[in-house]
């Protein structure tokens, strides 16, 4: 199965300023990194961060507005997946996806659905004939070839005591996982996993780990993987790449990224005040000085602090060259660069900086209460709200210190809520944007579910 020794560590995808524009809105803006042979490249960043964007334009669901994507195979031949037809790209690039939200076919058993998935070598050993399907022997050859591959993978998933159940009836993180099997039945190169560990619990997300350790480790397909678990993140990416507003702010190791303040301030969604609270709970002195003294401005934001193409930013532009953001809207990691920018001015010029981040001034009175706030936690036990992307851990933390401790809380918001929760919080907008009460259903929906089956309410 293992593919002859590939040359390691050589680009097999290189992404050259790509940039995605929907309206008036830069989903991308000039991003570029290389993924290496043979590794796993996580691709992370907040939502809306235009993750899920980088993988639509790499396998050809969106044409880029502007950029280059090359993809490099083994053989020595090269793809600029940004021309190449949709439907060749698996093919032909040898890039295979699974999405974010899981597509398989719950009504068809595992292997059949391993065996769609190589439907177009089938077809081939058809000659594309009915007749091709019964009479020739190519074809028989072939369809042996696709069940074995697709029992192959069914054990290496761990799924092949339900080869003949349908998908829809495995538990989420094992239909997680034959997505990824069924990715594999094509003989990726490249293989761009969505968020494949969403909504798993600790055991389904060590098999997924065992799983895409698996495959890197004896296949030589390259993996590109965006997650929001950190601890997946870290614990099996050779190399991180960080975006924020469709910018890449941070490109390293995972202990490299990890301990870049733009990063722990973008990527924790906090906001600029409570950067510093989040280091110093992280206990490192060297990042908070940092901070203070002003990081490398070799990544990061360029000319503007905000993505959204138009007049919204707040940047304003000083004669001296200095660059001084105000926050609604604002970057995280432009923050901090605006916060090291000032640092440096005043430095410089010994004079306070002009200006600086303002809150709204409602931001400043004292905040209302949220209409369904509870005194304490049902039965004594809240709701992991951090499971709510964009509510980080101290987001969480100040949600419960005003009452709100679970998702059906959330679910029910009506608008006035919204806007005294982002008061404590002191989030603009965000709450919307990212779709927290939807979110809250979601959840609140399953965990309704669970406790029907006799899970904890
Ligand atoms: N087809 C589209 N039309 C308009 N806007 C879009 C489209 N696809 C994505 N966007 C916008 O582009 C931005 C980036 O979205 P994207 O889905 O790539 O983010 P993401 O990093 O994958 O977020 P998440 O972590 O929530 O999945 C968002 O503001 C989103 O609303
Ligand atoms: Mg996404």
């Amino acid at each position: 199965m293992s593919d002859a020794s590939p040359p390691m560590n050589d680009a097999i995808l290189h992404v050259e300023h790509l940039s995605m524009k929907f309206g008036g809105l830069v989903a991308i803006g000039d991003l570029s990194f290389r993924a290496r042979r043979g590794e796993i490249t996580a691709l992370i960043g907040p939502n809306g961060a235009g993750k899920t964007t980088v993988f639509n334009c790499i396998t050809g669901f969106y044409k880029p507005s502007e950029g280059m994507i090359t993809l490099n195979r083994r053989d020595g031949s090269s793809y600029l997946l940004e021309r190449l037809p949709n439907h060749e790209i698996p093919a032909r690039a040898k890039v295979a996806r699974t999405f974010q939200n899981i597509r398989l076919f719950s009504g068809m058993t595992l292997l059949e659905n391993l065996l769609v998935a190589q439907h177009n070598k089938l077809m081939k050993a058809s000659g594309y004939t009915v007749l091709g399907l019964f009479g020739f022997s190519g074809y028989r050859t072939a369809s042996a070839e696709s069940i074995d591959l697709a029992r192959h993978w069914l054990e290496k998933a761990d799924l092949i005591d339900r080869a003949d159940d349908p998908a829809g009836d495995l538990p989420y993180g094992a239909q997680r996982r034959l997505e990824i099997a069924r990715a594999m039945c094509t003989g990726p190169e490249l293989l761009c996993l969505d968020e494949p560990a969403a909504g798993l619990n600790p055991k389904e997300s060590m098999a997924l780990n065992a799983l895409l350790m698996d495959i890197k480790d004896n296949t030589g397909t390259s993996i590109l993987l965006i997650e929001h678990d950190m601890a997946v993140v870290m614990q099996i990416s050779d190399h991180v790449v960080v975006l924020e507003y469709g910018r890449k702010i941070s490109d390293g190791s995972p202990q490299a990224v990890r301990t870049d303040p733009r990063v722990i301030a973008a990527y924790l969604g906090v906001e600029d005040e409570e950067v510093e609270t989040v280091l110093t709970e992280v206990g490192d002195e060297d990042i908070i000085e940092q901070l203070d003294t002003g990081p490398d401005s070799a990544h990061g934001p360029g000319t503007s602090s905000s993505y959204l193409a138009g007049p919204v930013t707040e940047t304003v532009g000083h004669s001296e060259g200095e660059r001084v953001t105000v926050s609604k809207g604002a970057s995280k990691a432009g923050q901090v660069d605006a916060r090291s920018s000032a640092a440096a001015n005043k430095a410089a010029k010994a004079t306070p900086p002009k200006t600086s981040r303002t809150k709204p001034a409602a931001k400043q009175n004292s905040p209302r209460a949220i209409s369904n706030a509870l005194d304490a936690p049902r039965d004594g036990i809240a709701d992991r709200l951090a499971l709510i992307k964009g509510i980080g851990p101290i987001s969480e933390k100040l949600l419960n210190q005003h009452g709100i401790f679970h998702y059906d809380q959330i679910a029910a918001w009506k608008k006035a809520d919204v806007e005294a929760a982002e008061t404590y919080l002191a989030f603009d907008g965000r709450i919307a944007r990212e779709d927290w009460i939807g979110q809250a259903k979601a959840l609140a929906k399953r965990a309704s579910a669970a406790g029907k089956r006799g899970g904890r309410k």
